[in-house]
């Protein structure tokens, strides 16, 4: 039988995981980063979603996306089928995205500067809920104005596996599971790699129920 990759606590598998991974020059996962703020963070996340409402966008190409998105802070990420962009307002309700909590902005400076990048302060974050079966594509974060700020990413819930690649499609990526509460900071030279999720599995977290979630700040403006 093939091993299960996202049956992480298994007889089969150490349980202890090294901290902090490297996972590129300027690129790293920081394991269970985020578990002493989760309660607060978790508060303030039902807060967002329930003022700016998870949806499935439709990309230019006119697909609905698998997973539901949302945002908060100055700047929220969406697509239609006019492009890819950044707004100030939230389309869905004519207005501004919810603010940043501060939670989610001292956590996410915090990993950045663990990971090497000082002095990141994100202006959006980008809210993505997977259920099961939901994937993210291959792709570039390049909607941003500028590429000197790291993307800091954020994993709740069930169980990912996050495909982290090179600079064309076509590279090589590796394959990171990533479990509630871990964090990745990819910037500098890495930050344009290309980056993915492959179909979430069937279970049940015991704080999110069947679903992942996952938080990526930004400096978008
Ligand atoms: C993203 O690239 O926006 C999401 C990455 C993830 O869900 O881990
Ligand atoms: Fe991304």
């Amino acid at each position: 039988m093939q091993p299960n990759p996202f049956d992480l606590f298994s007889d089969h598998e150490p349980v202890q995981q090294p901290r902090n991974e490297q996972i590129g020059e300027q690129s790293w996962v920081l394991r269970g980063f985020a578990l002493p703020r989760i309660e607060s963070l978790l508060t303030q996340l039902a807060a967002i979603l329930a003022a700016a409402p998870l949806r499935h966008m439709v990309t230019p190409g006119g697909f609905s996306m698998s997973v539901g998105t949302s945002s908060c802070g100055a700047l929220g990420w969406i697509t239609d089928r006019s492009g890819y962009r950044y707004t100030r307002v939230d389309p869905l309700s004519g207005l501004p995205w919810p603010p940043m909590p501060t939670v989610f902005a001292e956590l996410a400076h915090a990993a950045a500067e663990r990971a090497g990048f000082a002095d990141f302060h994100a202006d959006s974050c980008l809210i993505n809920r997977y259920v099961p079966g939901a994937k993210m594509s291959l792709h570039q974060d390049k909607d941003e104005k500028a590429y000197a700020a790291p993307i800091v990413s954020l994993s709740l819930g069930l169980p990912a596996m996050f495909l982290f690649g090179g600079f064309a499609r076509s590279d090589k990526s590796q394959r990171i599971p990533l479990l509630h509460g871990d964090m990745v900071v990819w910037g500098g030279v890495d930050r344009l790699r290309f980056h993915g999720v492959l179909p979430i599995r069937h279970g049940r977290h015991p704080q999110l129920g069947e679903q992942r979630i996952n938080l990526t700040f930004r400096l978008a403006g």
